[in-house]
């Protein structure tokens, strides 16, 4: 497995491959795998001829009083990881390289509206004009023919694809199911920060989750309803501090009086100082 750690690098490795034919393949991530990125990779093993891991903690993305400098990291272990399910390639660049002219004078940002005026868009502001504007420098650094994001951040992979689409980036952006622990808790590199008493508090997330989905298969469609089941369910567990929670239409992302379609419930719950988020999509 190949580590470039410049844009030069990583565009030749790139080159060379699409100059044999090659599809290439790319997953974007911060690092700290878990087995939802190595799904993730699985897949673009599966259905690229070259997969690229790009890792990097894009400052841009945090708020200032965000988890930025304690974000989790494991250069070495990561590497191990990727390099077992067959990863050919891992992107590491530095902030340097990145954002040469540093954070204060960069000044071309891409930003999706609408989609990002609710959910974490609305409780993290700026944080979707970062994503999407380094996943845009990411896309054009590597050119990959297919890109692979994970369910569990679905406001996010459904920017990226709006954007790609609005953008003609030329690229299919490709959405995974969450991959969940055992007990039902979504992995997440932030699951790390959790007490074990907090573990199990933030078990609440999926099982609310699950109670939405087993309300609409005995026939609920009222939203409000189903939110305030939601809601109940976390306020109830007293170390869990609910940030949102909000049914949606999708892919519009837009509130709903009553259940059609495919509707999405989202949340962003805090336990102690960790803020996890969880999601489910169902077709109703
Ligand atoms: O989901 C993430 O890990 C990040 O938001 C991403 C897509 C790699 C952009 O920094």
């Amino acid at each position: 497995m190949h580590i470039h750690r410049t844009i030069a690098e990583i565009r030749q490795f790139v080159r060379h491959f699409k100059a044999a034919g090659k599809t290439i393949g790319l997953v974007p991530t911060m690092g700290y795998f878990h087995e939802g990125h190595l799904a993730l990779m699985r897949e673009a093993k599966k259905t690229c001829d070259v997969v690229v891991v790009s890792l990097y903690v894009n400052p841009l993305q945090f708020g200032p009083k965000e988890d930025l400098a304690q974000y989790p990291r494991d250069f070495e272990r990561d590497c191990t990881m990727a390099r077992d399910v067959g990863v050919d390639a891992i992107f590491t660049p530095s902030d340097q390289e990145m954002y040469p002219q540093g954070f204060s004078t960069f000044s071309t940002f891409v930003e999706v509206t609408g989609l990002t005026a609710r959910l974490c868009g609305q409780s993290r502001p700026g944080h979707f004009r970062g994503v999407t504007t380094v996943v845009t420098k990411l896309f054009n650094i590597v050119t990959p023919d297919r890109a692979f994001f994970g369910q569990k951040d679905a406001q996010q992979a459904i920017v990226i694809q709006r954007m790609a689409r609005d953008l003609n980036m030329g690229l299919d952006v490709t959405i995974l199911p969450t991959v969940r622990e055992k007990d039902g808790l979504a992995m997440s590199s932030r699951n790390v920060y959790l007490t074990g008493e907090q573990r199990r508090d933030a078990l609440v997330l999926n099982r609310s989750l699950c109670t939405f989905r087993d309300a609409i298969q005995e026939g609920e469609r009222d939203a409000g309803r189903l939110r305030g089941m939601i809601m109940d369910m976390i306020t109830a567990v007293p170390g869990a501090q609910p940030d949102y929670v909000e049914i949606l239409a999708v892919p519009d992302l837009q509130p709903l009086e009553t259940l059609q379609g495919r509707v999405i419930a989202a949340l962003a719950v805090r336990f102690g100082k960790t803020r996890l988020i969880d999601n489910i999509i169902v077709e109703v």
